[in-house]
């Protein structure tokens, strides 16, 4: 009898490891990283200990803002930038918000077709490796921006850590030096030299950034003219320029952050702020969640059959639309109001039908009157005083146009490859622009990122954003209804599999594992085209979710080295 118990027990035990292991949503059932009232989630647990560090000494979400950007800069450069740029969303205490926009420009002298050849094709490579696919950096006049309207602590302690990061040395993770070794044949052909990262790494190695440091002590010493006049400028326009790359040292003087009114909407009682142009990310999100809206998908169940459909669908007219109406809002017009307004979407959704697919050639952008990637990086920040900021910044590419400026120590983004090179033509994540994100001088490039906040019931509820070029788009949107119609927990909705469809390629497509066969059999009946093979990841979001007790629950995504901090 007792063998029989035995066996029993040991049978049931069993079964539960191999569910336990084999059903996505089960091996989701985790809680992240709770803190009473601050917090900070990012790419690097360096940079997560540094913005925290300063919270813990008084300072708000936005001095700590700073310096985590800055420590992500020597830990993640992958992504944390001097040489890129960005966008940051915030919420104050007292619940007014609003919207930095730092992204990079395209140069005085670039032009519509730089990147096509005699035949008017694009060339390869050209928009996104090497010194021709360089805009003009605004991370360091963004930083200087939010300092100036909101920074409570010196700028002089908030670069600090971040100098004594970069003179200290990082130590590689193993995802981290996966990625160095993918990357390194690219460092070999931007540059005219052997770079600081160009050797092979592995885990548990040390890397140390003097000449970043070195920069690090000219922005601490000379404000934003550290990075955009003087030495720092000089060293990079004439590296530039050697390798036959066209900014200038006028390009770097001219450059300013600009403020943005973000793009505010509603979805039943929460009110989401996210991003504004010339981010396509609120727009967007904007349309997905008011198409959705009309429908009760929480009773659909998670990643359902229908709930999928309903989804996908939004997303398809959503992207169509972005890819005619969007680019920069100093140079072209976008009918905002309208393209987030209920009527208009509801209008687009007419033909939707739980029976079929409808096929993204039969769906154009909206008839109204009058590309990106994972190496994007996010962070989310909520200090004890109740200030909440989302910021989502970029080199664009891993390393971004992998040229290294050796001199000062950071990469150089290659965001010219978000303009549409030639209308029509997919960029390097298959979106395809139009007229309204061609290139002009000094314009800024479309981008997908989507910072965002949102409150419930007039109260701060989530900070929430993802790398991922177009996928953040979606990523965003699929972490907040996880949480809000699904009852996910903060990183149970980080962990959940994720799909995403951007219209063109018609094809959605979906994590490995995270969906059944019968699921995905069932959709492909319906007329959907479906990838689940070599899929890049989709999203690594960093959020933070409000919890009823007052606290706060992290949601770092596993599928990075992130993490969560606080107190
Ligand atoms: N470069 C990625 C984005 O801006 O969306």
């Amino acid at each position: 009898m007792k063998k029989i118990i035995l066996l029993t027990a040991v049978f049931i035990l069993l079964i539960q490891c191999k569910n336990n292991t084999t059903n996505p949503k089960q091996a989701s059932k985790t809680t992240g990283f709770i803190a009473d009232s601050a917090m900070v989630v990012c790419a690097r647990e360096e940079a997560a200990k540094i913005g925290v560090a300063i919270l813990n000494k008084g300072g708000n979400a936005f001095d700590a803002m700073i310096a985590t950007d800055l420590a992500l800069t020597v830990a993640y450069p992958f992504a944390g930038n001097i040489g890129g740029g960005g966008f940051m969303v915030y919420r104050t205490k007292d619940g007014k918000t609003g919207a930095l926009d730092y992204r990079e420009k395209a140069p005085l002298s670039a032009s519509r077709d730089m990147y096509l050849d005699a035949e008017g094709n694009v060339i390869p490579g050209k928009s996104t490796l090497g010194s021709m696919a360089i805009g003009v950096p605004g991370t360091v006049a963004g930083l200087f921006e939010v300092h100036k309207k909101f920074g409570s602590l010196p700028f002089e302690v908030l670069i600090q850590p971040a100098i004594n990061l970069a003179n200290n040395g990082v130590v590689v993770t193993k995802k981290q030096a996966n990625r160095l070794n993918k990357y390194r044949k690219y460092f070999t052909q931007a540059n005219d030299h052997t770079i600081l990262l160009d050797k092979e790494w592995k885990e548990g190695d040390t890397i140390k950034y003097p000449k970043l440091a070195e920069t690090f002590e000219r922005i601490k010493e000379n404000g934003k003219d550290g990075f955009y006049k003087g030495k720092t400028a000089t060293m990079l326009v004439n590296y530039v320029q050697k390798l036959g790359g066209i900014l200038t040292k006028e390009d770097l003087e001219k450059y300013e952050a600009k403020w943005r009114i973000p793009i505010t909407f509603t979805y039943k009682n929460l009110k989401i702020t996210s991003m504004s142009p010339p981010s396509s990310g609120g727009i967007c999100d904007a349309q997905i969640f008011k198409a959705i809206e009309p429908f009760d998908i929480a009773s659909y169940g998670h990643n359902s059959e229908k709930a999928i459909q309903l989804i996908t669908e939004a997303e398809r007219r959503a992207f169509a639309d972005r890819s005619y109406f969007l680019g920069d809002p100093d140079f072209v017009k976008i009918p905002i109001d309208t393209l987030i307004s209920a009527e208009y979407v509801r209008k687009r959704m007419s033909d939707f039908s739980f029976d079929k697919a409808t096929p993204s050639a039969k769906v154009s952008h909206g008839n109204i009157i009058g590309f990106e990637s994972n190496e994007t990086t996010h962070y989310s920040i909520v200090d004890k005083y109740g200030n909440a900021v989302a910021v989502t910044t970029t080199l664009n590419g891993a390393y971004g146009s992998k040229v290294y400026v050796s001199e000062g120590g950071f990469f150089l983004n290659n965001e010219m490859d978000d303009f549409s090179s030639k209308p029509g033509t997919p960029n390097m994540f298959g979106l395809i622009g139009a007229e309204a994100n061609a290139i002009q001088p000094e314009k800024r490039m479309l981008s997908s990122m989507t910072p965002t906040i949102v409150e419930k019931d007039g109260k701060l509820f989530m900070v929430v954003g993802s790398p991922g070029g177009s996928t953040i788009i979606t990523s965003v949107m699929q972490t907040i209804l996880n949480v809000y119609e699904f009852g996910f927990g903060m990183q149970e909705a980080v962990n959940a599999p994720r799909f995403h469809h951007q219209w063109l390629p018609d094809v959605i497509t979906m994590e490995p594992k995270g969906f059944s066969a019968t699921l995905i059999e069932n959709l492909k009946q319906k007329g959907y085209h479906i990838n689940q093979e070599n899929t890049r990841i989709i999203g690594k979001v960093d959020a933070i979710l409000m919890l009823p007790n007052g606290k706060l629950e992290g949601g770092a995504d596993y599928r990075g080295d992130d993490k969560a901090f606080g107190f």
